[in-house]
């Protein structure tokens, strides 16, 4: 007996010490010591002793089963310690530390203003229903206004939303009023590409509807927005503009401060960029929305995120801002 529970311990030794795989130690472990193991069969068999052989081989037994788990245990400790990853942290290497994005500072800018207004922000789909793009703001289909804003139509009868605008009556939908909402996303047109026009570009909506609205409200809000962004002395000059969704509607354009209002390509050289469109918000529009005109009305206007970005940073050509181009982006850290 002695002999066999030795044989069994060396030959248990032999295998574990080629063993290289945590899983071969497992099999290893439960054919030596698991329950349809020799050992076991050892164990089982000692009931069957004589009293004397029960007392001589009894510990013997037992204790050999034990060397056994604890020397499959120590296996695998082994195993796992060796498995261990161990980083050097001592080891000098660069860590290159990102930067915003211009954009989204400028959208950072002009949202905390406006949250500080009492605005909430909101937003939509990027893919959009031609409803809440055109029909909803007083743009059917037929609507030559349709033509200032070149659509991707896609497959599944939606498009790539042509403005933030398509917020104005998800928004109604969504909160009804007295409402105040601004929000700022992608916007996607089909341009030729040149320094001042993207296909993919950024916008931020902003509308209030409430009792007694009138453009001087508006006039404070946008007054108080590019002081606060631009943070340098520029001219902005207000002039009557044409949408559907707005009566009356104008435009706010902002002296070129790329070129100081000489002319240059950025401003298509009329020393002037559109950086503001709004009004007040159509009776149409509010319908849709399921206010009542009579009783509530508001204005809206859409921040061109992306020109108010370029006139802040007089970046001269919009294509670098979707360029991905980090030694141009690096230029905006901000700590
Ligand atoms: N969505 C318009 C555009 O992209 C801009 C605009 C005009 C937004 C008037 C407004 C508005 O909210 O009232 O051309």
């Amino acid at each position: 007996m002695e002999e066999k529970l030795l044989n069994l311990k060396e030959k248990l030794s032999t295998e574990l010490s080629v063993a290289t795989k945590e899983a071969d130690v497992l099999n290893i472990k439960s054919m030596y010591v698991g329950k349809k193991s020799e050992i076991q069969d050892i164990l089982s068999s000692l009931k069957d002793m004589s009293v004397d052989d029960k007392r001589k081989y009894g510990s013997l037994i037992n204790n050999t089963k034990k060397e056994m788990e604890e020397m499959v245990n120590k296996k695998l400790e082994e195993l796992e310690n060796k498995t261990t990853v161990t980083f050097d942290d001592t080891l000098d290497y660069d860590v290159n530390i990102g930067s915003l994005h211009p954009i989204t500072i400028v959208a950072k800018e002009v949202t905390d203003i406006l949250k500080r207004m009492g605005f909430t922000i909101v937003s939509g789909p990027e893919m959009e229903s031609d409803y809440y793009n055109f029909e909803a703001l007083n743009i059917p289909k037929d609507h030559p206004a349709r033509d200032m804003q070149d659509t991707y139509y896609l497959d599944n009868g939606m498009l790539l939303r042509t403005q933030t605008s398509d917020n104005q009556v998800h928004a109604m939908e969504k909160y009804g009023a007295p409402l105040r909402v601004c929000a700022p996303g992608r916007t996607f047109r089909n341009e030729d590409i040149d320094a001042c026009h993207e296909n993919t570009f950024f916008q931020l909506e902003g509308m209030v509807i409430d009792e007694g609205i009138s453009i001087g409200n508006l006039m404070y809000v946008m007054q108080q927005v590019l002081s606060e962004v631009l943070k340098q002395e520029v001219k902005v000059r207000l002039r009557p503009g044409f949408f559907p969704f707005t009566e009356p509607s104008y435009e706010m354009d902002i002296n070129c401060t790329i070129c100081g209002g000489k002319g240059c390509p950025t401003c298509k050289n009329s020393g002037w960029i559109e950086l503001i469109p709004g009004g007040m918000v159509h009776p149409n529009v509010l319908k849709a929305g399921g206010i009542d005109p009579e009783k509530y009305n508001g204005f809206a206007f859409g921040i061109g995120l992306t020109r108010l970005a370029m006139m802040k940073y007089k970046i001269s050509d919009i294509r670098v801002l979707n360029s991905g181009d980090i030694r141009y982006l690096e230029q905006f850290k901000i700590n």
